[in-house]
């Protein structure tokens, strides 16, 4: 197994830099909530249980080497990290649900500017160890639907490198191979970031389950020739009703699966949820063209092409089999099962 995504250590935050992913496996050790943000922008951190935890461990670190000489200068300075976080990248649900975790045990929290401060890191570590337990439960609530003998396409990276540890889907994944069940994988690269050829085969061959790389373009001819029997795949947001955003792509994946009668499961952590919002008030991330135009420095486009590199796509409830959440597995109809199952 890898070691941890994300970690803290005597104020300062330790992660895996996924840029550099699989050539090295290097780390970024920082005091500063400013590289912590730029390392959510610039995706050496990704996925979006990861960039939650990174969120939190970013305020950790501004409380923790705050010069503030009281409670309100403390706050003022936490809720300028906040908003600098939140400006780094907008769909993922997980990185404002942890800002909104941490700065409301800030507010509530009384006594002395070094009990907020210790209180602040300790709710911090609890959304990190949280991560590992919750990724536990949603494997082995979804390993159940997983037969001997299936092969599952996932799709990006949902693995431990997208958490602090272990993965949604494919913790869904590890959890059946521990049980014994003779899986193989599917991952397709994930044009343009590439986070199944980069991250996703690089997990899996790790711990030595059998993981096969396909350009996004062979989906449909192997659901066509019978050689997919299970969809697994995580998800940044998922409303009220389903509707589920996941990296561009997902939702190509779920239409080919509905035509080819493939089950598409999402597996995703509570605070994926977000049962407030519509889809219209979602954004979903436009990021730099040049994501498209170059691969590794390399121009494969003509200078000054337009583009479009929308990092996000949203996939409607009536493709999707069910949701895989540490509670328990959400079938249709979603309205009605999703506060039902979560206990909200
Ligand atoms: O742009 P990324 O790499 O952050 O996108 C990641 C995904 O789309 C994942 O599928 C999603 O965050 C779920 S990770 C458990």
């Amino acid at each position: 197994m890898l070691p941890k995504t994300i970690e803290w250590k005597e104020g300062k935050v330790i992660l895996i830099n996924q840029q550099k992913l699989p050539s090295k496996l290097e780390f970024i050790e920082t005091e500063k909530p400013e590289r912590i943000a730029e390392a959510i922008r610039t995706m050496e951190i990704r996925g979006a249980p990861a960039i939650g935890a990174a969120a939190a461990l970013a305020l950790a670190l501004s409380a923790y080497h705050t010069k503030a000489r009281n409670r309100e200068e403390l706050i003022s300075e936490l809720s300028k990290t906040a908003d600098m976080i939140r400006k780094t990248r907008p769909t993922a649900r997980n990185l404002f649900w942890a800002i909104e975790r941490i700065m409301n045990k800030a507010k509530k929290t009384r006594g002395s500017i070094h009990q907020i401060i210790r209180e602040i890191a300790n709710e911090a570590l609890k959304i990190l160890k949280e991560d590992e337990e919750i990724n536990m439960k949603i494997g082995e609530n979804g390993a159940k639907l997983i037969e001997d003998g299936d092969t599952i396409l996932t799709y990006c990276n949902a693995g431990s490198l997208a958490c602090v540890y272990y993965g949604t889907a494919l913790g869904v994944i590890r959890s059946a191979w521990k049980q014994g069940k003779k899986i193989k994988v599917i991952a397709p690269e994930t044009r343009p970031k590439l986070q199944g050829a980069r991250l996703t085969t690089f997990e899996l061959k790790m711990e030595g389950i059998p993981v096969t790389l396909i350009t996004d373009n062979t989906i449909g001819l192997l659901m066509q020739k019978g050689k997919i029997s299970k969809i697994v795949v995580g998800a940044d947001r998922i409303l009220s009703d389903g509707t589920t955003y996941n990296k561009i792509g997902t939702y190509t994946v779920a239409i080919l699966a509905k035509y080819h009668k493939i089950p598409f499961y999402v597996a995703a952590p509570k605070s994926t949820f977000d049962l407030k919002a519509t889809r219209e008030q979602v954004e979903i991330e436009k990021r730099n063209p040049k994501e498209v135009t170059e691969i590794c420095g390399c121009k494969i486009a003509p200078d000054g092409i337009d583009v479009l590199n929308y990092a996000f796509d949203m996939t409607p409830p009536e493709l999707i089999t069910a949701i895989i959440t540490e509670k328990g597995v959400i079938y249709p109809p979603f309205k009605k099962n999703i506060p039902k199952i979560l206990g909200q």
